[in-house]
């Protein structure tokens, strides 16, 4: 397995060897570090991390894990840089290629990372768009193996609206061959081009997508449950509008107890409680929500430095 020098922009790049390759290199790290070993991994390495949005946990992850690796990282936010609007984003791509070891990059349309990534010579990481969220499905997925769950054949029920989370849910759990369900309210389902490549997909893994309004469908028998917020960054005019139109899709006690007994809770945070889920869950014994947020950290280090490590 060697992806060095690749893009990561969303998972559906990305073989099921691989997939797994940087979960089990993300493992090792993690196991590593908690013994205390240092890393030289990333040594001499920069990371550019450039923001149109706003962030704790991918900020915060990336700066960290590139530090316990050797390397740095630095923010740079979006009066700094002024992606498109200052200077052309392939310009940008060319100038910081040329200067750092790995971009790291949050938008809003994915074109931008596609564009970043088109006219880098260094990797390129999709931090979120509006379409993809890839590292936070890896942080999930190890949350998900470390709870002694199987990753194929798992039943993984995301509630909520479709959005660059569900879509890369479904990405990496068809990939992996999950059964991924979705409870959407009508109008609010993830996309029809994220579901026609699910089914394409299926035929080959024996995963499947099952797209349905219905919350109790959807979670009996789940092995894991999950949701985001209803309105994501860039929605936040549509927010009043979707608390009406989201009502009833919140993860409560209720809809756990439908789930299989051993089912774990994930939320990719920050949780709005009492809308798409409640803090009687996150605070629950299922939750595994503030493993899956520390995650994102040792997942991260595994991809970063399978792309652009000084071993890899
Ligand atoms: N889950 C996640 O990506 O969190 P941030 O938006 O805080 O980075
Ligand atoms: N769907 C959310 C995820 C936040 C990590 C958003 O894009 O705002």
């Amino acid at each position: 397995m060697n992806i060095k020098g690749r893009h990561f922009l969303t998972l559906k790049d990305y073989r099921a060897d691989e997939i797994t390759g940087i979960l089990a290199y993300a493992s090792q790290l993690k196991r590593t570090f908690k013994q205390g070993q240092s890393s030289t991994l990333m040594e001499g390495k920069m990371m550019a991390m450039i923001f149109q949005k706003p962030s704790l946990r991918t900020r915060v992850s990336f700066e960290t894990g590139m530090f316990q690796l050797g390397g740095s990282a630095r923010y740079w936010g979006p009066s700094d840089i002024g992606l498109g609007a200052r200077e052309s984003v392939e310009d940008i791509a060319k100038v910081l290629s040329g200067q750092v070891d790995v971009i790291r990059a949050r938008v809003f349309g994915h074109k931008i990372v596609e564009e970043l990534a088109e006219f880098s010579s260094v990797p390129v990481i999709n931090g979120l768009s509006d379409y993809a969220h890839p590292c936070q499905i890896l942080a999930d997925f190890q949350t998900i193996q470390e709870s002694g769950k199987e990753l194929e054949g798992l039943e993984l029920t995301y509630i909520g609206g479709g959005n660059n989370v569900t879509s890369s849910l479904i990405f990496g759990g068809l990939i992996l061959g999950m059964h991924v369900f979705t409870a959407s309210p009508r109008g609010f389902q993830v996309g029809e081009g994220v579901q026609d490549w699910a089914k394409q997909v299926s035929s080959r893994t024996g995963g499947s997508l099952t797209v349905t309004e219905s919350v109790e469908d959807a979670a009996q028998g789940a092995d894991v449950l999950y949701t985001d917020v209803w309105a994501s960054m860039g929605q936040e005019s549509e927010s009043e509008a979707r608390k009406v139109a989201f009502r009833g899709y919140t993860i409560d006690q209720q809809v756990l107890d439908l789930a299989k007994d051993e089912a774990i809770v994930l939320h990719c945070l920050p949780a709005h409680y009492g809308e798409e889920i409640t803090k009687e869950v996150v605070d629950s014994p299922n939750s595994r929500v503030f493993e899956q947020a520390e995650n994102r950290l040792h997942a991260q280090k595994g991809l970063v430095a399978l792309l652009a490590g000084n071993e890899s």
